[in-house]
């Protein structure tokens, strides 16, 4: 194992991790599956017991994975190697590491199809607003979209792009790749944000959203657990994305201050996207809503919401500008992705950025090809395994790798990591931490029992993303 010193690493300098993290966190997962799965279940209670999974079981879990990647200065695999030297069950606890490689790995493998799509109707809508968006335009959006999703080579192209985007940034390293980049992108796309949900404000459908979305209704069960296991995907948990970017953390900042700030960002931009989203869905009228949300797929982004855009007052404007936060929100999180796998090949095999970067990004673009073409271009890859590859690779990673990866970090920090070791390390930069026997609490009890009914569902047959 050749090891670099953290210079030759690279770290996070001032806001850099808490942007760069935050960054991880928002992506898809927020602009897209938060709103779509809120109205699902029912708005305001799924909305509240979402809020309680970020604060018990996703924020412990994220102090403990920055802490673990600080502590280490590695990334995963490396990092439980180091910790678990001399411990229980030693060195088998670096599989967490590797189920997290392995989860990156299947993640960015189609979340980069679907992100490239973000890219491809930001292009759209571009040419729609100058050109003009007619009724027919209107009308043809579903057969459209069809045939995006049944063309191979565009599906694969607007793929590759989004590859060679994100590998451009990780290719450049912690500070000149990611750190510039997050350190641009999240303010940009948080004023995007802000100008997206004060025009909807003054949209006719913001009364009925908000009152849609604080509106405490039923909840079932399934409810439940998506958003226990929502919290998961959407604080990027669980695969060792944080215990990698925990491990560019200065020594001088506090760690638990950084993930409170995350998670707040994180649930922020959620529940403004959720807003902006159902302002233009309310602001339609309801004979036309009623097709909006009655199947359950990831279309309505490409879909409905650009019709809705152009019957909005200033829609022409406004739907390019909601296309590419969409784009920069995914670009974000799909850096995080494979900075987890380049790093292992850095850390653990001694492999240059460059090289490493190359390497895997272009495995991962190979792998995700099936899953491009498994959305229509190609039947046989459509009906895999039953769900398709793209929904296999998915099932996979989001019902599995995750909440096994979760519980694995939630059980080694709470009950086999000395509490000196963890004591010591939440308190460099942060002072006493009086949150600790909770924080503990929450880790050894709370979140085990929680991933721990998401397995057992899973195991059951449920099927929770
Ligand atoms: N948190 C991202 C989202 O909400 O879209 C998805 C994600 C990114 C999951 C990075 C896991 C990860 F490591």
């Amino acid at each position: 194992m050749s090891r670099q010193t953290p210079e030759q690493r690279g770290s996070f300098g001032g806001l850099g991790f808490i942007l760069a993290a935050a960054g991880s966190a928002i992506g898809l997962g927020n602009i897209w599956k938060f709103p779509y799965i809120a109205y699902e279940n029912g708005g305001g209670s799924f909305v509240l017991v979402y809020l309680a999974a970020i604060l018990i079981i996703g924020s412990p879990i994220m102090v403990a994975e920055v802490l673990i990647g600080r502590r280490t200065q590695q990334s995963p695999v490396g990092a439980f190697l180091v910790l678990a030297k001399d411990v229980a069950g030693g060195k088998a606890w670096s599989v967490i590491g590797w189920l997290g490689i392995l989860a990156g790995f299947f993640i960015l493998s189609y979340y980069a199809v679907v992100a490239g799509w973000t890219v491809y109707y930001f292009g759209k809508c571009v040419s729609w607003s100058i050109n003009g968006f007619t009724a027919e335009t209107a009308a043809g959006l579903g057969t459209e979209f069809g045939a995006f999703l049944g063309n191979g080579t565009q599906q694969v192209f607007f793929q590759a792009l989004f590859m060679g985007f994100t590998m451009g940034v990780v290719i450049l390293g912690v500070k000149g790749g990611i750190e510039r980049t997050t350190k641009f992108l999240m303010p940009l796309l948080m004023s995007i944000l802000v100008v997206l949900a004060l025009a909807s404000f003054r949209s006719p459908g913001f009364g009925e959203a908000i009152g849609f979305l604080f509106h405490l209704g039923p909840i079932d069960s399934a409810g439940l657990l998506e958003a226990v296991g929502h919290s998961f995907f959407t604080l990027s948990l669980g695969m060792g994305a944080m215990i990698t970017y925990g491990s560019y953390v200065s020594r001088q900042d506090s760690i638990p201050r950084a993930t409170a700030t995350i998670c707040l960002l994180d649930t922020l931009i959620a529940i403004m996207a959720s807003l902006i989203m159902f302002t233009i869905i309310f602001g339609v009228p309801v004979a036309e809503r009623a097709t909006t949300f009655t199947s359950r797929s990831a279309t309505i982004l490409f879909t409905t919401l650009p019709r809705m855009f152009y019957e909005l007052p200033g829609g022409v404007l406004l739907s390019p500008v909601f296309y590419l936060l969409v784009a920069l929100a995914a670009l974000t999180s799909t850096i995080s992705l494979l900075e987890v796998v380049v790093a292992y090949f850095i850390d653990v095999r001694g492999w240059t950025r460059r090289f490493a970067t190359m390497v895997v990004g272009g495995l991962i673009f190979l792998f995700g090809v099936p899953s491009a073409l498994s959305l229509g271009a190609s039947p046989a890859l459509t009906g895999l395994w039953g769900r398709g590859f793209f929904g296999t690779v998915d099932y996979l990673a989001s019902n599995w790798l995750l909440p096994v990866g979760g519980l694995g970090i939630a059980i080694f920090t709470g009950w086999v990591l000395s509490s000196s070791v963890s004591q010591d390390e939440i308190e460099t930069g942060h002072g006493k931490f009086g949150l600790k026997p909770l924080w503990m609490f929450l880790l050894k009890f709370v979140c085990p029992l929680a991933i721990g009914w998401i397995i057992w569902t899973v195991l059951n047959g449920g099927d929770f993303s």
